[in-house]
């Protein structure tokens, strides 16, 4: 029998590898080429504006720069748009297949805001919205020929969101959608900003006309940014494995200390790659930061690990709750499991639940159902191979009560 539960993680899989495979492409051509532009060699005579030889793979490349553009439109043009596009869009898709689909149990914190899953979604997206529309219209103001005035600005309005967000979701999802609103910032550079301004030089070259310069300093200042900002952005996206990162009310102060670490660590590779000597101490400062983060994680001014235990089981969960087997299946769990994934665990050193899953009480395995399904019912994911596997018909009662509550 093949059932939504199981189909859904692996949609849920598919997109996210998809996403993965775009954003290393997007990254790795964004990293290359910022490198690239970096380290060329401008001493050189002809219309070009610099130069570079490399060598990968088993041959020589001989990569010229031309600003704004070439005299004469080349037969072939390669344009690098889709790595970005691609990210987002599956990108938006698994954002809506955890945090939409999965609103309850990740997205609201009824302790924060008590909003409806339609408010939480529309709150989700206006924050994606809005951080562009900002961010679109600090870089058109007159600001704009101040770029380290922008920054600063712009990283002001990075706190703010990220405060704003962890004010309403849950710190998890609030550290993601800080990621998620800088990302989008980073692919409508190229979509709304970079990549027409890059038709309108290639339409002049094609017209015989001389492209303005204007466009090509325009497209500068928005992939700077895209340059800071991708190193945040990573870590934003990877923090929902790590609920010390989410976990604390200092959620939103630990994601502005990330930012400044993009700033020194792509200082320190920006300088590497303009053949300048090494400026060493931005590591130290990485460091340091690094530090003040990890004491933030668990500072005993902030409280950590507050979730969203208060609230009511859902439709959905209440027949989770009330299916035939139920009580079989929580002893199971609850004799397996909730050593660790319990909010004091006492298994070994362990100090939280992992992954901040708890499957200690009746509604706490409610509400976990189809992760104990998918997790221990139907496969061995869990218990670790330390407990050693669940005996088959332990398997067998949970996979009977998940099935017995969706009907069948
Ligand atoms: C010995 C301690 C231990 C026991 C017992 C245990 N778990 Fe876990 N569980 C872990 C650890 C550690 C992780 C984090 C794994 C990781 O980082 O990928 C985890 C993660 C999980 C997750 C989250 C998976 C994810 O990727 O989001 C679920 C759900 C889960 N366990 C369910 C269960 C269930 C159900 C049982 C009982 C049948 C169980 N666990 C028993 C230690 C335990």
């Amino acid at each position: 029998m093949y059932d939504f539960a199981i189909f859904w993680d692996w949609i849920e899989f598919a997109i996210r590898w998809t996403h993965v495979i775009t954003a290393i492409a997007w990254i790795g051509s964004s990293f290359y080429f910022i490198a690239l532009d970096l380290g060329l060699n401008r001493e050189i005579p002809g219309p070009a504006d610099g130069e570079e030889w490399q060598v990968h793979g088993g041959g020589f490349y001989h990569v010229q720069k031309y600003l704004v553009a070439p005299e004469a439109m080349p037969d072939h043009l390669t344009w690098f748009k889709w790595e970005s596009y691609a990210t987002w869009l599956s990108g938006a898709a698994l954002l809506a297949v955890v945090y939409w689909a999965g609103a309850e149990m990740f997205l609201l914190d009824p302790q924060k805001a008590d909003l409806a899953i339609w408010q939480g979604i529309g709150l989700s997206t206006a924050f994606l919205a809005i951080g562009w529309v900002g961010y679109d219209a600090l870089c058109r103001s007159p600001l704009k020929e101040q770029p380290t005035l922008v920054m600063l600005v712009l990283f002001a309005g990075i706190v703010i969101a990220s405060w704003a967000l962890n004010q309403v979701f849950t710190g998890r999802a609030a550290l993601l959608h800080l990621g998620a609103m800088t990302a989008t910032i980073m692919s409508a550079n190229v979509f709304f900003v970079i990549m027409p301004n890059q038709r309108i030089v290639v339409a002049d070259l094609k017209a015989g006309r001389t492209p303005d310069a204007r466009y090509g300093k325009i497209a500068k200042l928005r992939s700077t940014h895209n340059n800071y900002l991708t190193l945040p952005v990573i870590f934003l996206m990877l923090s929902n494995h790590y609920p010390l990162a989410f976990g604390t009310d200092a959620a939103w102060m630990i994601a502005a200390l990330v930012f400044l670490m993009g700033v020194t660590i792509r200082h320190f590779f920006n300088t590497m790659h303009m053949r300048k000597p090494r400026p060493w101490w931005t590591l130290g400062a990485t460091a340091v930061i690094f530090v003040l983060l990890m004491w933030l994680s668990t500072a005993p001014l902030f409280d950590t690990y507050e979730e969203a235990e208060a609230r009511d089981l859902t439709p959905t969960e209440q027949r989770f709750a009330q299916a035939e087997g139920f009580d079989g299946a929580a002893s199971i769990v609850q004799g397996n499991c909730s050593m660790c994934h319990a909010r004091e665990p006492v298994w070994g050193t362990l100090r939280w639940a992992p992954k901040g899953v708890h499957l200690e009480t009746e509604a706490d395995i409610a509400k976990n159902a189809r992760r104990i399904y998918t997790q221990a019912g139907v496969s061995h994911a869990m218990p670790p191979a330390i407990i050693g596997r669940l005996a088959p018909e332990d398997q067998a009662t949970l996979v009977r009560w998940y099935r017995a509550a969706q009907g069948g």
